[in-house]
């Protein structure tokens, strides 16, 4: 059994106890390492302020296998576990500014600074990944898409969006081939021969190599939490909502980094990320895909699970209701075995899941639609990036023919509208009986009651959800 976490940090092994690993990394950066560039603003993921590059080799064969930012505020030393993190400090080679850092400077990207470490670290992943795919030319919406994460109060975005523009990849050098070696590699691949357990009077983690030695240690320690990669975990840590003390992570267990494509059948085990998710997508269901462009920051979805959305079961969660729609089904392993849960069935109550004590979720797992189906997925938001749903709604609807003129089957999902992702059962009955959109339209709204809050009243949740409806019929056809 390991008792250290082991990563390597700008081409240097560190290995640490529980103290260090129950810290957020931003703060260990910080604080014990003395390395400030990294900032701390927001501390919940939202102002990208504390960017880091992480690449986890273990994760081989996909467009996501890079050095890609996170951010280190949400996220424990602990999850370096097999890591190797690249900061700010670090990118500058023989006294030679990285030539994101020069874009910056050139182009007059920064005022007072504070975001700054952390636009050129989202820049750099940008960079890392035109360099991986070899394609050497900047796309001004790439760059755009890539600080979605980052939140500048003074120098307002043109000038920032003017230097990675600038940028000739030509001339950038990867961090592979300066911060990961053969070593690195043999350490890093090591590290997942052995499970880990640190003990201290306040931190408790276990990270077991089998899911047996897991449900033996939930059964042991039952008021243990499942951490995932802790994008929601750890802003209610931050928050001091909740203590994280006692958690048990899988990162060990191999299996749950899958993404299994057999057929029309999809599954996804508990460790795949968002960014892979979106990867694996973007062929068979680019609906999906397209839909988690606008799906939280680059750095919470190159860390963040899907399954941790799920189980997470926030009423306004993306995911929820684009499951609900393919009519996905939630696999778990517990004291009584494993158990194939209809994802209609796995939201009771206001984030109250049909998880029993002990139980863990393994994969999810759906069927790709059909040839004559339609499928689309809609959020409303405050903001376009990184903002939370007011209202989220997604249809699946199969053709009984291609003239869609009949219903075969239809499911209908909607978020933000009730305490729980909501399927609006009546509505799919009263089209699958007689396909008249605007009878249905009378249904559709007495069939949720959503409360006013922050996001959106009452009223407008209405006017959301009828507007994506009718607009999924005008952008599918089908007769009218
Ligand atoms: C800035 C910011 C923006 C965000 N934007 C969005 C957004 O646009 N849309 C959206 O829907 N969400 C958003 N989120 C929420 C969050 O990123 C997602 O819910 C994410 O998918 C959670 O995954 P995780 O791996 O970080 O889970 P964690 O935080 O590690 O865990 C979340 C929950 O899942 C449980 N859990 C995790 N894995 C398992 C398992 N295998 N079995 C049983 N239980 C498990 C944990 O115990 C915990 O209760 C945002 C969060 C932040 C901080
Ligand atoms: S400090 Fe704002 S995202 Fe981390
Ligand atoms: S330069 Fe001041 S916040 Fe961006």
């Amino acid at each position: 059994m390991r008792n250290k976490i082991v990563f390597y940090l700008n081409g240097n092994r560190k290995e640490v106890g529980a103290r260090e690993a129950s810290m957020m990394l931003a703060e260990y950066l910080r604080y014990d390492l003395g390395l400030t560039g990294t900032k701390i603003v927001c501390a919940e993921g939202d102002c990208g302020a504390c960017s880091v590059l992480r690449y986890f080799p273990h994760v081989k064969g996909t467009d996501t296998s890079n050095y890609l930012p996170i951010n280190s505020c949400i996220t424990l030393v602990a999850q370096l576990d097999g890591s190797s993190i690249v900061t700010v400090e670090a990118l500058k080679k023989d006294n030679e500014l990285h030539e994101s850092q020069k874009a910056m400077v050139e182009c007059h990207g920064s005022q007072c600074g504070f975001c700054t470490p952390g636009f050129v670290m989202a820049i750099t992943g940008l960079v890392e990944e035109k360099l991986a795919k070899k394609d050497y030319k900047m796309d001004e919406q790439e760059a755009k898409n890539c600080m979605t994460g980052n939140l500048c109060r003074c120098t307002g975005y043109q000038p920032i969006v003017n230097a990675a523009m600038s940028i000739d990849l030509e001339k950038c050098e990867g961090l592979k081939e300066r911060f990961y070696s053969e070593r690195q590699e043999v350490e890093l691949t090591k590290i997942f021969s052995e499970s880990v357990l640190l003990e201290s009077d306040e931190f408790f983690y276990f990270a077991p190599k089998t899911m047996k030695e897991a449900l033996n240690y939930l059964k042991d320690f039952p008021d243990t939490k499942i951490v995932a990669s802790a994008t929601d975990l750890g802003v209610v840590h931050n928050k001091r909502k909740a203590h994280l003390t006692r958690l048990l992570s899988l990162h060990l267990v191999s299996e749950l980094y899958k993404v299994e494509i057999s057929g029309t059948e999809v599954k996804l085990g508990a460790r795949v990320t968002h960014t892979e998710f979106r990867h694996s997508m973007k062929d068979k269901l680019p609906e999906f895909a397209n839909y988690l462009d606008i799906f939280a920051s680059p750095q919470i979805k190159n860390i963040g699970t899907v399954i941790g959305n799920i189980a997470n079961a926030s009423p306004v969660g993306d995911t929820p209701p684009a499951f609900l729609a393919l009519d996905a089904t939630v696999n778990t392993v517990g004291p009584k075995g494993e158990r194939e849960i209809p994802i209609s069935k796995f939201f009771l109550a206001y984030r109250k899941t049909a998880l029993e004590h002990g139980e863990i979720i393994t994969s999810v797992k759906f069927k790709l639609p059909s040839k004559n189906s339609s499928i689309k997925f809609y959020k409303n938001s405050n903001r376009k990036d990184l903002d939370i749903s007011a209202v989220n709604l997604a249809i699946r609807v199969e053709w009984k023919d291609e003239s869609k003129k009949e219903i075969q089957d239809i499911m209908i999902a909607a978020g933000g509208v009730a305490a729980t992702p909501l399927r609006l059962i009546q509505t799919e009955t009263a089209l699958k009986n007689n396909f008249d959109i605007e009878a249905a339209v009378t249904t559709l709204h007495s069939e949720f009651t959503p409360l006013s809050d922050v996001r959106a009243s009452s009223a407008y949740r209405h006017v959301l959800v009828e507007n994506f409806f009718r607009r999924f019929f005008a952008e599918v056809g089908g007769a009218q």
